[in-house]
């Protein structure tokens, strides 16, 4: 009686077991198919996402082989050498202090390890090297809580949040920050790169491909850290072109408002909004960096806020209450106006358009990605 019971306790030992390896297997194959295909290292869409792709298949190929190696064996073991019923208590031979498979299982790992560091190694050496900067696009990019500011010296225009460059060209990102530590991170585009208030960081990302590259922040820098992403958008080089000419022809005095967009307007500059953000380029100064987002091309973003469809009731609900969308952002507090004042700052806010080549034009369907606000 009391065997079968501790038959039965070891049973239902075991089918727990089961049960966790069971679960665990159905978990991976449905969180595999979790992440966007414009947010994932797993699917790189440029020379330097390749790079980090391939040390990915590389280290985890060998890793495999290495829990393969141990784990038959043991298998096999456990299954062929057990003791069965009615065998003889016997000691089988012990192999301590063999030389041989001592010398075996020290080199094996040895080799292991070093086909795992020298590709490294070289890639690491090779994605830092920045001694071709200079022929090609330079941005300079500066972390803030909790947005992205990017400088483009050369072409003598900036911008917030979405990142604009042309497909199949390097672009170099030197980065800092103007606050705390954050990490720049376009997974499908560039590995990830600290963001330090004191040395300027760089590296290269390419896209092979037109299209809305996500961009996170992967360093914990306050409560809003995961709200604050931005867009790479890649576009043609004739599309490049042409928004930089749009970019730095617009000028935010020169619209054409209607009546509600020209109060919102006024609103706009009544409460002094301007001291933060820019709406144009036209006073650009290389290196100047706004204490709030840059606006230029604000309507053309594909997120307001970093995260929020850009729609206009989610613009009114951000600039009532900032707070309630980004906690510990540095709106909070600089102004206070009421909905219908919000309204008309939003219909102005819409306006600010310079160029056709957006988000949208060259990923129409990143707008309608409701997985998000
Ligand atoms: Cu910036 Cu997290």
């Amino acid at each position: 009686m009391r065997e079968e019971k501790e038959r039965y306790a070891y049973m239902k030992d075991w089918l727990g077991r089961f049960k966790s390896i069971a679960l665990l297997g159905v978990l991976s194959v449905v969180l595999a198919g979790c992440g966007k295909e414009n947010l994932t290292a797993l699917a790189p869409k440029g020379g330097s996402a390749d790079t980090s792709f391939y040390l990915i298949i590389l280290t985890v190929s060998v890793m495999t082989l290495v829990f393969l190696a141990v784990v038959i064996p043991f298998i096999i073991v456990l299954l062929r050498f057990r003791k069965k019923k009615g065998d003889a208590d016997f000691i089988p031979e012990q192999v301590e202090g063999n030389q041989k498979l001592e010398t075996i299982w020290t080199i094996i790992p040895i080799i292991l390890v070093v086909i795992m560091a020298v590709p490294t190694v070289l890639a690491t050496f090779e994605l830092a090297d920045d001694a071709d900067a200079s022929e090609h696009i330079n941005i300079n990019v500066t972390g803030n809580q909790y947005w992205w500011h990017f400088d483009y010296e050369d072409e003598e225009i900036a911008t917030s949040q979405d990142m604009y460059i042309p497909v199949d060209t390097k672009v170099y990102v030197n980065l800092i920050t103007s606050d705390v530590l954050h990490s720049f991170w376009v997974p499908t585009l560039a590995g990830k790169l600290d963001v330090n208030p004191e040395n300027v960081n760089t590296m290269y990302m390419d896209a092979r491909e037109e299209g809305v590259y996500f961009g996170k922040c992967a360093e914990l820098c306050g409560p809003s850290h995961s709200l604050m992403d931005f867009k790479v958008v890649a576009v043609s080089e004739e599309d490049y072109d042409q928004w930089v000419t749009d970019m730095k022809e617009f000028n935010s005095e020169d619209l054409e408002l209607d009546a509600v967009a020209a109060e919102g307007k006024e609103l706009f500059d009544a409460n002094n909004c301007l001291s933060c953000h820019a709406t144009d380029n036209q006073d650009y100064q290389a290196g100047s960096l706004p204490v709030g987002p840059d606006l230029t091309s604000f309507a053309d973003r594909s997120r307001f806020a970093g995260i929020l469809l850009p729609t206009e009731e989610n613009l009114v609900d951000w600039i009532v209450d900032p707070e309630k969308i980004k906690p510990g952002n540095k709106m909070t507090g600089a102004y206070d106006v009421t909905k219908e004042e919000a309204e008309k700052i939003a219909q102005y806010l819409m306006q600010l358009s310079p160029s056709d080549v957006t988000a949208e034009s060259v990923d129409t369907e990143v707008l309608s990605d409701n997985t998000e606000k």
